[in-house]
């Protein structure tokens, strides 16, 4: 066997040859389980694509940075469990394009951040994180509560969506704009919204029910991660079926 690799070896060509099949063959053996990705994320009862506005929240999340210190990931390791709760499903970011795992951890990990705090907490915690959490180095972004939310391209943005595999229906299209301002209006008639999006976060949520902020987009947004799925920790595996 010796003999003959010591031909190959003198071989240039015949060493490339044969150098070029045995990085094929190692290739196609990790790339091909890939394309079968879609089938190996198991479905999770409770989730549904994000409302409007928690997807313009969530916009606003990532042109502000916040994954720069934030991840969105909770390893099944036992102090992550313990601090943050139930570890991350990969079915929990199929509907995220593109998905906010982050690589940082200068914050803590906000995948189970919804229902941890209050929206006024939020509100005081985002526009002064010091004023709330003393020793904070976040920085504050008080002007969000002073931008309007720009609400022209929501029904765009559930179309591109759709364009990548997110189930938006016709009526969550028809009905996007609609919905993103019943979802931060205290007095509107949220019945089409429960219904469409169930779990999502209703009322006012900057402390100014008068207008529609950025600040309620983003607040609307934190308050619905990772509450879609039910976890039941006396289950085995802990998942509610
Ligand atoms: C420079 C890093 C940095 C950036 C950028 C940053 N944060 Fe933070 N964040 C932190 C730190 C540090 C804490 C912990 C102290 C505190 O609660 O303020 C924190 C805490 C939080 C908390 C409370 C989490 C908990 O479980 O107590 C939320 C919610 C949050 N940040 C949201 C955001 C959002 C939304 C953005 C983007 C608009 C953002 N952060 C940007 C560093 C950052």
């Amino acid at each position: 066997m010796f003999i003959k690799h010591a031909t190959i070896e003198r071989n240039t060509i015949l060493l490339s040859v044969l150098t070029l099949l045995t990085v094929a063959i190692g290739g196609l053996v990790e790339i091909v389980p890939l394309f079968t990705i879609e089938t190996t994320i198991e479905r999770v009862q409770g989730m549904r694509p994000y409302s409007p506005l928690e997807l313009a929240g969530r916009n606003i999340y990532i042109r502000e940075g916040c994954y720069l210190c934030h991840s969105q990931q909770i390893r099944p390791l036992r102090d992550e469990v313990e601090r943050y709760g139930h570890y991350s499903l990969a079915a929990e970011s199929m509907y995220d394009h593109p998905f906010q795992w982050g690589s940082k951890r200068t914050g803590p990990d906000l995948a189970r951040v919804g229902g941890k705090y209050s929206n006024e907490w939020h509100a005081a915690h985002m526009a002064d994180p010091r004023a709330v959490v003393p020793q904070s180095i976040m920085p504050g972004y008080a002007f969000l509560a002073e931008r309007s939310l720009d609400t022209r391209n929501v029904a765009g943005d559930l179309k591109a969506l759709r364009v990548v595999g997110v189930p938006y229906s016709d009526e969550m299209v028809a009905n996007a704009k609609a919905d993103l301002v019943a979802q931060g209006d205290p007095n509107a008639d949220t019945d089409g919204i429960a219904a469409r999006y169930p779990k999502a976060a209703l009322g006012d949520f900057d402390g100014d029910p008068t207008r529609l902020t950025e600040m309620d987009a983003l607040i609307a947004y934190l308050q619905m991660l990772g509450r879609l799925v039910e976890f039941d920790r006396t289950q085995p595996g802990g998942l509610r079926q």
